[in-house]
């Protein structure tokens, strides 16, 4: 498959391109570096990314920003920045590529266990994971060519805890090959509208 691979460079994705670059021809994407450079903050840059990118069979998504602070600090532009990364971000990757990947391809986007398993600090994050569960629901049921959208969301990953560890006190990390399966699986499976929760 050609996959195009969003946020290649990161904690999660470096694995998943580890792992699928021996199978698969992989699009590696993000802001600086990579293949094809693409902000998913801006529908046009992804328009354009779909455009330099031919007959693709699949998007994955490891990217998306947002921000983590105690409810009472955060601003309404702190909500805007998930909003316009990780949540719209990952939303506009479907809404625009519906148009242009193959028949019968997918999107597998990530959300995270903080839409299920709320923590302090996480109201922000929280609110545009579960968001992001639900619209994959929705938007399964109205893809053309069969097309299928699922989700991988990951509880903190082992590759993360050193950074995040302290935040997730109490939650057993996921190991990495763990993750990268929740995303192998939506790339090969027959099903649509799913969350594949590694927690
Ligand atoms: N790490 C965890 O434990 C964990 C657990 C659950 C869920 N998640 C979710 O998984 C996703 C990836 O997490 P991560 O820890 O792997 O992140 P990360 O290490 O910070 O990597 C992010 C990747 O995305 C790219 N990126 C960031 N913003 C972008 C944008 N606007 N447009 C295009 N590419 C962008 C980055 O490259 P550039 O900077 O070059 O653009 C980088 O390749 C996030 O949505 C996170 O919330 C992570």
């Amino acid at each position: 498959m050609k996959i195009i691979l969003i946020g290649a460079s990161g904690t999660i994705g470096r694995r998943i391109y580890e792992t699928l670059s021996n199978k698969h021809e992989i699009v590696r994407a993000s802001r600086s570096g990579g293949d094809v450079e693409v902000d998913i903050e801006t529908a046009e840059s992804i328009e354009q990314m779909y455009k330099s990118v031919s007959d693709v069979d699949a998007v994955i998504c490891a990217a998306g920003g947002a921000k983590f602070g105690l409810f009472r600090d955060l601003t309404e532009d702190d909500f805007y920045l998930g909003i316009r990364s990780k949540m719209m971000g990952q939303v506009n990757l479907v809404r625009i590529g519906q148009n242009y990947v193959s028949d019968g391809g997918s999107f597998t986007l990530t959300t995270g266990v903080l839409a299920d398993d709320p923590i302090a600090g996480s109201s922000a994050v929280t609110l545009l994971n579960a968001g992001l569960n639900g619209f994959v629901a929705a938007a399964a049921q109205e893809l053309a060519r069969g097309l299928r959208v699922n989700a991988v969301s990951p509880t903190i990953v082992e590759d993360s805890v050193a950074a995040y560890g302290d935040a997730f006190a109490g939650f057993d990390p996921a190991p990495m090959a763990r993750v990268v399966n929740g995303y192998i699986r939506c790339l090969t499976g027959n099903f649509t509208g799913r969350v594949i929760r590694v927690y």
